[in-house]
């Protein structure tokens, strides 16, 4: 096809695929969109307007009249929507940092709080939601060249794609990284214990619900990044990626 590649990673909660899709989008000059950021983001709105959240059709009709963008680069330092322009920063090894718009309204930090992450694996499990973003992510990677990370990205979202990765670690090891990303965001201290039950609730929920549940696709190569450095995963994804090309797909 006349597609650039994808690269497809997805992976439970905390994982590190947002850490590292961003990396390696900015390494190999591709465009990073987080797909986790879009369900976020229809939550966030749901919580602000009010709406119940086991009110499937209200909500429906809330994400079908509402516009979600992610964009990359600061707004207002006029960054790009990834349907129009590539960003300016191609091969520049600093990630470019991605922002989320709802209806015009920047919501990059709102969508981040414990309150959004605790509904959201519920709003994400209902099929007009899906419905709705898996199209504009699939419209988002229409001619390649992106990595986007997920939960159903080498499912259902691209099953074609050209790399396919399953980032996953312990729920006690992704607990910890959370709180090191608290601590770092001055954010109030959260007992491990606290952070690994509502790490296990949301992996329960995001693989037990009917529609595109969580899951390794059969063709995805398994990372168990336990015990390994952010550069390591990062240098692995792109060995496999220049592996992939230099064979032919
Ligand atoms: O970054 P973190 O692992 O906390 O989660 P996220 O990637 O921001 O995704 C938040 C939630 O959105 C997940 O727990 C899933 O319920 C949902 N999600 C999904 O269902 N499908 C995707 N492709 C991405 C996220
Ligand atoms: O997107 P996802 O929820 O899968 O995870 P993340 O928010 O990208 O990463 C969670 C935390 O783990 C971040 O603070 C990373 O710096 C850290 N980390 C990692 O991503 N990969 C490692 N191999 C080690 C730590």
């Amino acid at each position: 096809s006349a597609r650039k590649p994808i690269i497809a990673i997805d992976g439970p909660a905390g994982a590190g695929k947002s850490t590292v899709a961003r990396r390696v989008a900015a390494e190999l000059g591709l465009l990073y969109l987080d797909t986790g950021a879009m369900y976020r983001a229809v939550t966030w709105l749901v919580q602000q307007s009010g709406v119940e959240i086991s009110d499937e059709a209200a909500i429906a009709e809330l994400v079908s009249q509402s516009e979600i963008e992610l964009v990359q680069g600061d707004v207002d330092a006029g960054g790009t929507a990834p349907h129009a322009l590539m960003p300016s920063r191609l091969h520049s090894s600093t990630p470019a940092p991605l922002t989320v718009l709802i209806n015009g309204q920047d919501v990059t930090r709102e969508i981040r709080t414990p309150q959004v992450s605790a509904q959201v694996s519920a709003i994400a499990a209902q099929g007009e939601v899906r419905r709705a973003l898996v199209k504009q992510q699939k419209e988002y990677g229409r001619r390649g060249g992106v990595v986007m990370d997920g939960r159903d990205i080498g499912t259902q979202v691209f099953p074609d794609a050209e790399l396919k990765i399953f980032l996953t670690a312990s729920v006690q090891e992704r607990a910890r990284r959370r709180q090191l990303d608290l601590k770092e965001q001055g954010q109030p201290e959260v007992s491990l214990e606290t952070l690994e039950r509502a790490i296990f609730e949301r992996d329960q929920k995001d693989s037990s619900r009917k529609i595109s549940p969580l899951r390794k696709a059969d063709d995805a190569i398994e990372l168990v990044t336990d015990d390994l450095t952010i550069e390591a995963v990062v240098e692995k994804i792109i060995c496999l990626y220049r592996d992939r090309l230099s064979s032919g797909l």
